[in-house]
């Protein structure tokens, strides 16, 4: 029996970071549902269409390719056979995941398609709604936050790495429309699982977090 531990939580709250580290302890794979998001976000907004617009997304998806492929273990998602890794994390392509993924269509789509590839194998499911939704029966369920001002700072750093400009007033209200957006939405809300180990990331190391949650897992394992 394959098993999944899923890790949920805000942006900015450390997820992937955590996610992929607590996967290499355990020699097992992550999935970062995020990135499939985000390449949805990304072929809406290169075909101009309007976020809201669920009719024309939805024909759009209909003949949309979303691959995840796991090279040396690291995974790399692929929009129509296009390696699209470094574009889908552009601050643009952000704020048009954070839009489209409200809508129903997407998030069925993306939620089948993260079904399938957890069946496959042993992995860390890192997104919104993988513990409440996506995988109800994870082993493991665990809900990662941080203040908002944390969250905005470690953002707007890691933006800045990678040659982005951009203020950090501006990160940090889009910090807090994305919050409002993911817990707001109809279709599957970023909430904790009734059944979830809480942490609250915002003044501890990534170390510090993963090593918090393999004390639980090992001693339930
Ligand atoms: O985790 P991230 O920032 O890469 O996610 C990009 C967007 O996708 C974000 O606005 C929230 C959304 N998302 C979602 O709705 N459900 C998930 N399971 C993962 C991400």
């Amino acid at each position: 029996m394959r098993y999944s531990i899923a890790i949920d939580g805000p942006s900015g709250a450390g997820k992937s970071t955590i996610a992929s580290a607590l996967a290499k302890e355990l020699g097992i794979l992550h999935l970062d549902t995020g990135a499939m998001y985000r390449a949805v976000g990304l072929k809406v907004l290169r075909l101009g269409l309007d976020f809201s617009d669920e009719k024309a997304i939805s024909e759009v998806l209909a003949n949309t390719e979303i691959d995840i492929k796991f090279e040396n273990g690291v995974q790399k998602v692929y929009l129509d056979g296009e390696d699209v890794n470094s574009l889908i994390r552009l601050h643009e392509v952000s704020k048009a995941a954070a839009a489209t993924s409200s809508l129903r269509c997407v998030r069925e789509k993306l939620a089948q398609a993260q079904r399938n590839i957890a069946l496959k194998y042993d992995m860390v499911v890192d997104g919104r709604d993988i513990g409440t939704y996506v995988l109800p029966d994870a082993k493991f369920k665990f809900f990662l936050t941080a203040n908002e001002e944390v969250r905005a700072k470690r953002r707007y750093e890691e933006l800045r790495e990678k040659g982005q400009s951009i203020d950090f007033n501006t990160v940090l209200e889009d910090i807090k429309k994305r919050d409002i957006m993911d817990m707001t939405r109809e279709i599957a809300p970023l909430k904790k699982a009734s059944d979830a180990i809480e942490i609250d990331s915002s003044y501890m190391t990534p170390n510090q977090v993963v090593q918090t949650m393999l004390k639980y897992i090992k001693e339930r394992l």
